[in-house]
């Protein structure tokens, strides 16, 4: 995506190619700054403390993290230490295992000196992949957005969204925002109702910052607003991403995402999501019972971050010394309250027949 007239993408690998730049994504939407990541150590606590985070990215950051081990010490003592390593650092986005075992399985067959640069080129690949799918996500997208469109002619397209799936969360165009791109580039009159998402207001910070820089109409929300909208028929559609699907169509994303999809069912509002293969779980059906929900610092919900009059990043307390706070960061939308999943391959049900259709070969 295009910030002030240049293309950037949230992570690339940095001349010499023993480093990785990454956006660093505390900062915004107040100060645009990158990071370089020199070591796994940095990769995995640039994931760890959310300077890169969403669970595309987060899986790419992975992949280079190990690049960064190997080219340090490529044996397999490295290896196992440097993914462990990485795994451990966030355990609900799927993306992050899919990446560290596609890495692994292609370099652990290979003479420790060949390790690194195939490490390096495998990341690369997974994140000129990533990007195709959420461009394509955004084209199969953007058909819907045409439907529901069309069946409401010189009225605006009121799409509301959770967290940010954009081009922040992936490495380009995003997943549930590129159709949203896609739109608006196409002309169409959309206009996005973005969740601010407590605790660490990913749509309020991050989502709306992107909209804004492409232009996007938006309007940030608390979270608690959007039932109301949807019963004064102000949303026509909702649109999220996801940390894990299950084959069975179960998705996990950030916490409130499941309340919105009960009062989207309870308006008869279609709740799509958007998805590439990297973020499907094919080893467990019930989301609920199975997917791990990190459980972040309670200070995230006692306190928030924010830009001061004096132009300062600052954390400020919320609620009284001694008031504990629990922080779930994810929750589980089970498949029959999704309208339909949208993929790099096309839309279908939320279900395994569904999946099984595009996937089939998988
Ligand atoms: O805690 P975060 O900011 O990593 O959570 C991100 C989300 O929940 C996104 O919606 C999800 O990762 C999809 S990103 C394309």
């Amino acid at each position: 995506m295009k910030i002030d007239g240049q293309a950037w993408r949230t992570i690339w690998l940095e001349p010499g190619g023993r480093s990785i730049g990454v956006i660093d994504q505390i900062q915004l939407p107040h100060q645009f700054t990158t990071r370089t990541l020199r070591s796994c150590d940095e990769a995995a606590e640039a994931i760890r403390t959310m300077v890169v985070r969403g669970a595309p990215l987060i899986g790419v950051t992975g992949a280079y993290g190990l690049m960064l081990a190997l080219q340090v010490d490529p044996s397999d003592a490295s290896l196992a230490a440097a993914f462990d390593q990485l795994n451990a650092t966030r355990p609900t986005a799927v993306n992050l295992r899919w990446a560290l075992e596609r890495v692994r399985d292609r370099v652990a067959p290979l003479p420790p000196a060949e390790r690194a640069q195939a490490a390096q080129v495998e990341a690369g690949a997974i994140a000129d992949e990533d990007v195709a799918m959420c461009e394509a996500i955004g084209e199969h997208g953007l058909e819907l957005f045409q439907e529901l469109a069309a069946a409401r002619p010189g009225q605006t397209l009121n799409v509301l969204t959770h967290c940010n799936a954009g081009w922040l969360a992936t490495v380009d165009w995003g997943t549930a925002l590129a159709p949203i791109y896609k739109a608006h580039r196409a002309g169409l009159d959309i206009h996005v109702w973005v969740d601010e998402t407590r605790p660490r207001n990913q749509g309020a910070s991050l989502t709306a910052y992107e909209l804004g820089r492409e232009g996007v109409p938006h309007t940030v929300i608390v979270d608690n607003a959007g039932g109301h909208l949807m019963q004064h028929g102000q949303v026509d559609a909702v649109i999220v991403g996801t940390d894990r699907t299950t084959r069975r169509g179960d998705v996990c994303n950030k916490i409130g995402t499941y309340l919105k999809a009960l009062a989207a069912r309870d308006n008869n509002i279609p709740f799509y999501v958007a998805l590439p293969a990297s973020t499907i779980d094919w080893s467990i059906d019930d989301g609920v019972a199975e997917i791990p929900i990190e459980a972040r610092s309670p200070e995230e919900v006692t306190h928030i971050q924010g830009r001061s009059p004096d132009g300062a990043i600052t954390t400020v307390q919320l609620s009284p010394d001694g008031s504990p706070g629990f922080n779930p960061a994810f929750d589980v939308t089970p498949a029959r309250l999704v309208t339909a999943l949208i993929t790099e391959r096309g839309v279908v049900a939320a279900s395994a027949a569904g999946l099984q259709e595009l996937y089939g070969d998988v």
